[in-house]
């Protein structure tokens, strides 16, 4: 490890893995493959903060029935004790899901130790239906057995900003997924 410090390079010198029209297409598409699942339905959409507030801003507009929101939220110090398992649950849901179809939903699916919590907690509270929509899925980077029911992409192991996900808190806004370069992390 360097001892440099993280830097914040322009998000328009990094490359672009996914453009923003690729991903308003798929958001599109997931939009009318959820909307033809759940038909006659409501389906209440929990978004997993913060990173999954754009994804679930974009595909409740693609979902032509009834939608609901509500969001977690989950220490991200968890994450660091990756092998541990550790998630602790900083925000519940602010409304009863008992009974509803539930749709969880992520910006990336990574080890899945979140999800694999968050499903797991949600079921204690007996919806009539529980899926997972993640816009990006890191197959390579799974520790637990858990897949997604909706995944707009899949990816390679590399770091990614933009479209809600961040490096330090930056980038979310930005509208296309791009590649941090590693070397900017100071690691
Ligand atoms: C990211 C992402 C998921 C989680 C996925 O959250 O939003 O919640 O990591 O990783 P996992 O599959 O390895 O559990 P992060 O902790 O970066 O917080 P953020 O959403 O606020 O950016």
């Amino acid at each position: 490890m360097s001892n440099s410090k993280p830097s914040f390079p322009p998000a328009d010198q990094m490359e672009i893995l996914i453009s923003s029209g690729q991903i308003a297409e798929r958001v599109r598409e997931l939009g009318k493959q959820i909307t033809a699942d759940y038909r006659g339905h409501s389906i209440v959409l929990i978004g997993v903060l913060k990173g999954a507030a754009i994804f679930l801003a974009d595909i409740a507009r693609a979902i032509e029935v009834d939608n609901t929101f509500d969001f977690v939220a989950v220490s991200s110090y968890g994450r660091a004790l990756v092998s541990s398992g550790a998630v602790k649950l900083i925000k519940d849901i602010d409304n009863p899901i008992e009974g509803k179809h539930v749709i969880l939903v992520e910006d990336i699916l990574d080890t899945g130790l979140t999800l694999s919590y968050l499903r797991g907690l949600m079921l204690q509270h007996k919806p009539s239906s529980l899926k997972i929509a993640t816009c990006l899925d890191k197959p390579e980077r799974r520790l637990v057995p858990i897949e997604a029911d909706y995944v707009a992409f899949k990816i390679p192991n590399k770091f990614v900003i933009g479209y809600g996900m961040d490096y330090a808190e930056r980038y979310r806004g930005v509208r296309d997924i791009r590649l941090f370069p590693e070397e900017a992390t100071g690691h």
